[in-house]
């Protein structure tokens, strides 16, 4: 069987990916339509070698559509995936929008599938940084139970879309060359600096990103006593989050238990070679759709303690390709 699809937000950074990963992984595809808004009235964009051309969003948009995938922020969420799900798709919205909505599962494919048991044509894609952290913590999970979490990210420019991914070429450029750079997609100066995650700051003191953290962990593990500390931090790396992560068991598994969990679960590859000094780096994790993790060391500061240090392409396993794996999943069930 073969599907109609419809990419909101087909020219953005999630988009342009779900592009590929499509197309890569040969998801059944009977036609494809592309959306994004005005801006990109006249544009094509690749598919297996033809070009098909971007049309404007509108509410008469997914006629036909039977999965549509949204990655074109919030408020376009909000106000077009009822109209999609009223036409008859089944939407992946990568937004936060209705991530929360006890009615609507929040999905990693590889931990809580069976959630998508109970959709009624909404399923949510986790925040990206979530997505990385709970992948990273899988396999400990399967050993025992997580009771708090601490951790802190190194959040890609890709993260924050297209525009936030030009701006760090452009300023570095701009540094390199001893020229002014005024920041138009961030807030701060971005190359050769990094700052506060640049999402809204509530009046606990954690911002969006953190919170987001900390409530979709919950979702997911439908575990609401889980405990999490999160610090988002935004660095100048051009794709792929980076996570150090401190997780507290309920016991102590022995470290090469520890090690056989990684090395036998899918979508994260061990990269942990302390003789070389070897660990995850985003350079290696772009474009990979396995999460990496290395580090993994006993904490020192608490008996059930395991810290480790993640890397994951957020706009593949954090985006794109986690989409497209709830799509896989619903298709084939
Ligand atoms: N980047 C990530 O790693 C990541 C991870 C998880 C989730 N997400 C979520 O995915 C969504 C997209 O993120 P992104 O990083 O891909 O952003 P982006 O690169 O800025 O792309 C935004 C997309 O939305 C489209 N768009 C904006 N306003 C629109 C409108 N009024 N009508 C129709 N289309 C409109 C844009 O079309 P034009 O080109 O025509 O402006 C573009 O295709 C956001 O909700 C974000 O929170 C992002």
């Amino acid at each position: 069987m073969q599907y109609r699809v419809a990419i909101v937000g087909a020219t953005g950074a999630v988009g342009q990916e779900l592009l590929r990963v499509l197309e890569q992984r040969r998801f059944p595809i009977r036609s494809l339509r592309l959306l994004a808004s005005e801006r990109s009235v006249g544009k094509t964009l690749m598919f297996h070698g033809e070009p098909l051309p971007v049309e404007v969003l509108r509410p008469d948009s997914f006629a036909g559509i039977e999965i549509a995938f949204f990655s074109a922020g919030g408020a376009r969420s909000k106000e077009f995936v009822p109209v999609a799900v009223q036409a008859g798709a089944i939407v992946i919205d990568n937004s936060s929008a209705f991530r929360m909505d006890p009615e609507v599962p929040l999905v990693i494919p590889e931990i809580n599938p069976d959630a998508l048991r109970c959709h009624r044509g909404i399923i949510a894609n986790p925040n990206c940084s979530t997505i990385i952290m709970l992948m990273a913590l899988e396999p400990l999970r399967r050993l025992a139970r997580i009771r708090r979490i601490v951790v802190s990210t190194y959040q890609a420019a890709s993260g924050a879309g297209a525009q936030a991914m030009q701006e760090l070429l452009d300023a570095t450029h701009a540094y390199l060359h001893g020229e002014p750079f005024e920041p138009k997609v961030l807030p701060h100066p971005y190359a050769f600096n990094l700052f506060s995650h640049n999402s809204p700051i509530g009046d606990d003191g954690y911002n969006e990103e953190e919170r987001k953290m900390i409530l979709e962990t919950r979702k997911i593990w439908g575990d609401s006593e889980v405990a999490v500390s999160p610090t988002c931090v935004r660095v100048p790396v051009l794709r792929a989050h980076c996570e150090s992560i401190l997780a507290e068991l309920e016991i102590r598994p022995p470290l090469e238990a520890i090690y056989e969990a990684y090395r036998a679960f899918a979508g994260v590859r061990l990269v942990d070679d302390r003789v070389r000094n070897y660990f995850p780096m985003p350079i290696e994790a772009t474009g990979q759709d396995e999460v990496l993790v290395g580090r993994i060391r006993y904490d020192s500061g608490s008996p059930n303690g395991v810290a480790l240090f993640a890397c994951g392409d957020q706009l593949r396993k954090g985006a794109a390709l986690n989409a497209v794996q709830i799509a896989e999943q619903l298709i084939h069930a």
